[in-house]
């Protein structure tokens, strides 16, 4: 695996690529890898000859509060991964190479990116759908892969590459998830062992309440008592828990088309999100 820094070497190997006819796939990660990555990384190499891996942590998807200084760095071991996993090329930029000085513009996604964590996080999504522009561009993959964990910012960049015309294949991947059902996240590290044991309420909630909406429970009871079972977890605030329409996120209060059901709420001082695919009488994840 190569690892590259600098835009010349990222294009040159780009290039290479390229003149053998061969196809490239994106995973773009802020690093801190966890198989829930790696299954990016397979899902990718079942649909492209060669993987392209980006690491950035990216300071403009982070609020003033938020844990951009903290964030896990793990450059060596990330690398070892990715390298025994089969990627092909490591891209790495400084973030004076993401965004030189005089850096002005913003990709933003109405709509989509407005309510959830968009209410909660004002700005991040600006932030997502900028450096994923740059990552496209800088990369010119003819897939990107992205995790369903992250829903709203597969659902954000779906209508990014739509609107924009990047003819850029996006995927989406199954969230991965520990035994007891938590999704793995970067973030889950953050956690002491009793808000670990707390947080599996997370998913269980989510699930007691996507059967209970499938079995025609009114949709309002049942969110109710899902932020009522993370309420008695610990969880606090809990910034959302909504049944969304799949494709735009607006809140629905049937399942006439597809729909998700989304959560985020913080357990100590650590903030989760999760969610589910929730159809009429079965719930598929
Ligand atoms: O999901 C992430 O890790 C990040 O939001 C992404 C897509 C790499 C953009 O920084």
């Amino acid at each position: 695996m190569q690892t590259v820094r600098d835009l010349e070497q990222l294009r040159a190997a780009i290039a290479a690529f390229r003149a053998e006819g061969l196809s490239v796939a994106l995973v773009a990660t802020m690093g801190a890898l966890h198989a829930g990555h790696m299954a990016l990384v397979e899902a990718a190499k079942a649909r492209a000859d060669r993987v392209v891996t980006s690491i950035f942590v990216n300071p403009r998807q982070f609020g003033p509060n938020e844990d951009l200084s903290r964030y896990p760095r793990r450059e060596r071991a990330d690398a070892d991964m990715l390298e025994a996993a089969g990627c092909a090329l490591l891209w790495m930029p400084p973030v004076e190479v993401m965004y030189p000085a005089g850096f002005a513009t913003t990709v933003s996604v109405t709509g989509v990116s407005d309510g959830l964590d968009g209410a909660s996080r004002p700005g991040h999504f600006d932030g997502v759908a900028t450096v994923v522009s740059k990552l496209f561009n800088q990369v010119r993959p003819d897939f990107a892969l992205f995790g369903e964990k992250d829903y709203q910012q597969l659902a954000v960049i779906r209508r990014m590459v739509a609107d924009l015309d990047m003819g850029i294949e996006i995927v989406g991947v199954p969230t991965q998830r520990d035994e007891d059902g938590l999704a793995l996240s970067s973030r889950n590290i953050y956690l002491t062992e009793q808000e670990r044991e707390a947080a599996r309420m997370l998913p269980r909630a989510l699930g007691e309440a996507a059967r209970a909406i499938s079995g025609g429970t009114a949709v309002a009871t049942a969110l109710e008592r899902a932020e009522a079972a993370l309420a008695r977890a610990g969880f606090d605030p809990i910034d959302y828990v909504a049944l969304c329409d799949a494709e735009t996120l607006q809140p629905v209060d049937d399942l006439e088309r597809p729909a998700r059901l989304m959560a985020a709420a913080r357990i100590g001082g650590t903030r989760l999100i999760d969610n589910l695919a929730v159809e009429a009488e079965s719930v598929a994840q």
